[in-house]
């Protein structure tokens, strides 16, 4: 009688493995990479204390569940480039041989930005601004130096980084005040002589907005008009718990891959904690005072919360597995809610909860059906 039940049981088990009813074991093993093969690259930033090894369970997610990386902050200006004849070469050489010793895609982050740019490179020894032939040498001698070193082996980089305001008009950035409106196709002219072969990106929040998506539209049409390459354009993503409508999201990504250039989700989070305006922005100047109101969440978050959060980002998933063609790579902003920069912006010393692992490392409950609908895609379609 045994004999039989295990001969049935044996029999049973390879018809559910050959039907592909492997759910449970395979949806246990199912990692974003595998889930999204063939869609679209999933990615996450890493930090220099992770890149250093001082957070194994975060490398160990990372390596797992990724193949594509990015630097969060080790390759912007202040930091690789702190003085004028001073390259930081060690945390950024560390993230790009972690990166090929993993086979992962790897995104430079990020050449010309208005944020985090080394105080020394807008002015001269007076402390004056520098002229305009000055600034465009000095960014030349940025971009190229990096790119340069890298040559080969980024595949990809975020050139420019949030020159669009809101209301879809050029930021006045120091960069557009000493240079003018020509610093973007410099910039990317600079980038595509140092590696022709490294793709080149445009990168911004807030691109839900009708109004940002336009002048994003306006400004990369007039530079592929111009024979400037850009390969891509990313959205940042970084979501409020209610704002931007997936449709908003979706009407922009459909209206840039237009211009024929790829679309890439590039800073992925969602806050869950209530935001002291009801602006969709990244703008790291912002600072807001802590207060109970603003850090509800400390304790834990509500299942009901929770479950509006997951059927959120669920909804995001599925709109962008249904433009898998235009979209090449969707990168969260962190690894685990423990590292995100959300917890300490605008408000320090909050507890968020932006992403799909949790503070203990962790795959958040649900997530597996978010990687179960990538996996089955074509199937029900
Ligand atoms: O490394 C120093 C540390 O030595 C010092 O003790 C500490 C105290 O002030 O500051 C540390 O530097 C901080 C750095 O993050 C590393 O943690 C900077 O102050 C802080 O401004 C920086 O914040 C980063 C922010 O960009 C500004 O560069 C966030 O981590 C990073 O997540 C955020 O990322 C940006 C993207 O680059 C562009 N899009 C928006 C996104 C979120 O703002």
């Amino acid at each position: 009688m045994k004999k039989l039940k295990i001969s049935a049981l044996a029999a049973l088990t390879s018809v559910l493995l050959l039907s592909g009813c492997s759910g449970s074991q395979s949806k246990e093993e199912l990692t974003f990479k595998d889930a999204f093969e063939g869609k679209f690259l999933m990615g996450t930033a890493l930090n220099v204390e992770q890149i250093a090894g001082n957070e194994p369970k975060a490398i160990e997610i990372a390596k797992k569940h990724f193949n594509s990386v990015v630097a969060e902050n080790c390759m912007k200006m202040e930091n690789i480039h702190p003085e004028e004849d001073i390259f930081f070469w060690d945390e950024a050489d560390a993230f790009v041989e972690f990166a090929e010793k993993n086979n992962m895609h790897i995104v430079g982050h990020t050449l010309v930005w208005h944020s985090q740019a080394a105080p020394w490179i807008f002015v001269n020894e007076n402390g004056e601004d520098v002229s305009r032939e000055e600034l465009i040498e000095r960014m030349k001698n940025h971009i190229q130096t990096i790119v340069g070193r890298y040559k080969g082996r980024v595949d990809g980089w975020d050139v420019v980084n949030e020159a669009i305001e809101g209301d879809g008009s050029w930021r006045k950035s120091k960069w557009y005040q000493i240079i003018g409106p020509e610093y973007i196709e410099l910039a990317f002219q600079f980038a595509q002589e140092a590696d022709p072969e490294a793709e080149l990106y445009y990168n911004d929040y807030g691109v839900s907005g009708r109004a940002k998506c336009d002048g994003i539209y306006d400004l990369v049409r007039n530079l592929l008009e111009k024979g400037v390459k850009v390969d891509g354009i990313g959205l940042q993503g970084h979501l409020n718990f209610d704002i931007p409508l997936i449709s908003e999201m979706e009407t922009s990504i459909q209206k840039l891959s237009s211009l024929g250039v790829n679309i890439m989700i590039t800073e992925l989070d969602m806050t869950i904690v209530p935001w002291p305006s009801d602006e969709v922005t990244a703008e790291v100047s912002l600072n807001y005072e802590l207060s109970k109101e603003y850090d509800p969440y400390s304790e834990g978050l509500p299942d009901s919360v929770y479950q509006q959060v997951m059927d959120r980002y669920t909804g995001f998933f599925e709109m962008f597995l249904k433009h898998h063609e235009k979209i090449t790579r969707v990168t969260f902003w962190g690894v685990h809610d423990g590292n995100s920069w959300r917890n300490d912006w605008p408000i320090e010393g909050r507890t968020d909860f932006p992403l799909l692992f949790d503070r203990n490392y962790q795959i958040k409950e649900g997530v597996d059906d978010i990687l179960e609908m990538a996996k089955d895609w074509e199937m029900n379609q």
